[in-house]
């Protein structure tokens, strides 16, 4: 079966949200799909996955350092996500606080690690984004990346 991890880090709760309505996207198409923080992952644990899904709250513009250290820690398996399917995520308290910035960041360290990337010319290009607290439409774009990212697993991987 086809394996999906969404991690996430939220002091407040918003990306936490937000990485529920991804996996609620990716377990309608019948992608196994685990939800966890960032700082109960250990980089090891991946390679087990088809897909890796990373949100973060907007901090100054960019990742939060728990993001980041698992992404750092992770090149203990540098070249073994060769071929994963990536996407990234993030609440920021502005309108143009970073939001955006800090998606490109993450997906950054994907590509870095040879990760396939979607991007999405309808609502958010780069992934979804939340201003605070995910409104419906916030929701309905993270339930969008859950589903867009289940068809590529499902294109590549079957
Ligand atoms: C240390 C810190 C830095 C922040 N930096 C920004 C920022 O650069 N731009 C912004 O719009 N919001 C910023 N915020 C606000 C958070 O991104 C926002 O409250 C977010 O929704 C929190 O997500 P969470 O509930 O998942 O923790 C910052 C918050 C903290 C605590």
């Amino acid at each position: 079966m086809l394996k999906a991890i969404i991690i996430y880090y939220s002091l407040t709760g918003n990306t936490k949200r937000m990485a529920e309505s991804i996996a609620e996207g990716l377990k309608k198409e019948g992608v196994n799909t685990v939800v966890k923080e960032a700082e109960k992952v250990r980089p090891g644990e991946l390679l087990k996955f088809e897909a890796i899904i990373i949100g973060s709250p907007t901090y100054y513009g960019t990742m939060a350092a728990q993001i980041k250290k698992l992404l750092d820690d992770s090149v203990e398996f540098h070249g073994k996500l060769d071929g994963k399917v990536g996407a990234a995520f993030s609440s920021s308290a502005n309108i143009g606080g970073g939001n955006e910035t800090t998606i490109l960041d993450i997906l950054n360290a994907m590509l870095i690690h040879g990760m396939i990337i979607q991007g999405d010319p309808a609502g958010g290009h780069y992934g979804p984004v939340a201003i605070d607290a995910p409104d419906s439409r916030a929701m309905k774009e993270c339930a969008r990346l859950g589903s867009r990212v289940a068809k590529l697993v499902k294109k590549l991987y079957k």
